[in-house]
């Protein structure tokens, strides 16, 4: 009987850690698909021209990248690598000295290779398209899922500025996702929205250029479950034609003994 209790209590145990863990607010999901290589592509080029300014994503190779995603050598080196002693075969590293970051921006901008694991792909997919104006922060923008960040909206000339409308408390209660309510199929505007005409993409394309990042970043988190993607399907097709193999053969086997 204890045993059974201290199973159960073990195994509620990772809720009451959650509870504990205050408000959070709701994140949108993302569906990954690393087997969409034009957005894996279209996202690394969007990290590497916006993020690596400050970013580094120094366990992962640029030769590993363009394999993978199937980009040529040649235009990873010609359009994705901006220092030219860099060599394809050496790691995204950037310039920036932590000590100077550290200066100008509070916090140093970590390395983001394992970002999206660490953190959740939902997490970086909402962090990014979150960002709102906030006189009071140094770069005048604020974020509903990371209080008082240290990083500018860098993607702001594409996005817009993006308002708060609503109160903190909602914020965190609602998410920051405007909605079509399935009832009366009217727009329910979230808690977030843009100024209109003040970016270059609306939602929609905006929503897109994030989702590419950030499948491209849950990409560099975990390379290898691109590959197990592949050989998964092989084996299953591997699978499927085995069983008929085998069934005519245990049949031929079988056939003079009955
Ligand atoms: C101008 C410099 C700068 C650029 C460019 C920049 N960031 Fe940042 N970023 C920062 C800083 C500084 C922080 C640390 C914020 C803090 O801890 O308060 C940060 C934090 C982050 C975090 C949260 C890290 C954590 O604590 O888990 C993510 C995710 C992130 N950046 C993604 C990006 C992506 C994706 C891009 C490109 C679209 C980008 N950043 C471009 C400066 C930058």
């Amino acid at each position: 009987m204890k045993k059974y209790l201290i199973a159960i209590v073990m195994a509620l145990l990772p809720m009451t850690a959650s509870a504990a863990g205050g408000a959070k607010m709701p994140l949108d999901h993302i569906e990954l698909d690393y087997t969409n290589k034009g957005s894996l592509q279209r996202g690394m080029a969007t990290f590497v021209n916006n993020c690596m300014g400050c970013h580094s994503a120094q366990y992962q190779r640029f030769e590993r990248a363009a394999q993978d995603l199937e980009i040529p050598n040649k235009l990873v080196e010609d359009y994705l690598i901006f220092d030219k002693d860099k060599k394809i075969g050496e790691h995204m590293t950037i310039g920036m000295a932590a000590d100077d970051a550290k200066v100008w921006f509070g916090n140093p901008p970590p390395d983001l290779t394992l970002e999206a694991r660490l953190r959740g792909a939902d997490w970086v997919y909402t962090y990014l398209r979150s960002f709102y104006e906030d006189p009071s922060r140094p770069w005048g923008v604020n974020n509903a899922v990371f209080k008082d960040v240290g990083m500018p909206n860098v993607l702001e000339r594409l996005q817009g500025n993006q308002r708060l409308t609503c109160s903190h408390e909602e914020l965190l209660h609602e998410g920051i996702g405007g909605e079509v309510d399935p009832l009366t199929g009217t727009f329910k505007p979230g808690c977030l929205s843009v100024n209109g005409g003040t970016g270059e993409l609306d939602t929609e394309e905006f929503d897109k250029v994030i989702y590419d990042l950030v499948n491209f970043m849950a990409y560099m988190a975990e390379p290898s479950k691109a590959d197990s993607h592949r050989i998964g399907t092989y084996v299953l097709v591997f699978l499927f034609f085995f069983f008929f193999l085998a069934y005519a053969l245990k049949r031929e086997f079988w056939k003079d003994v009955h």
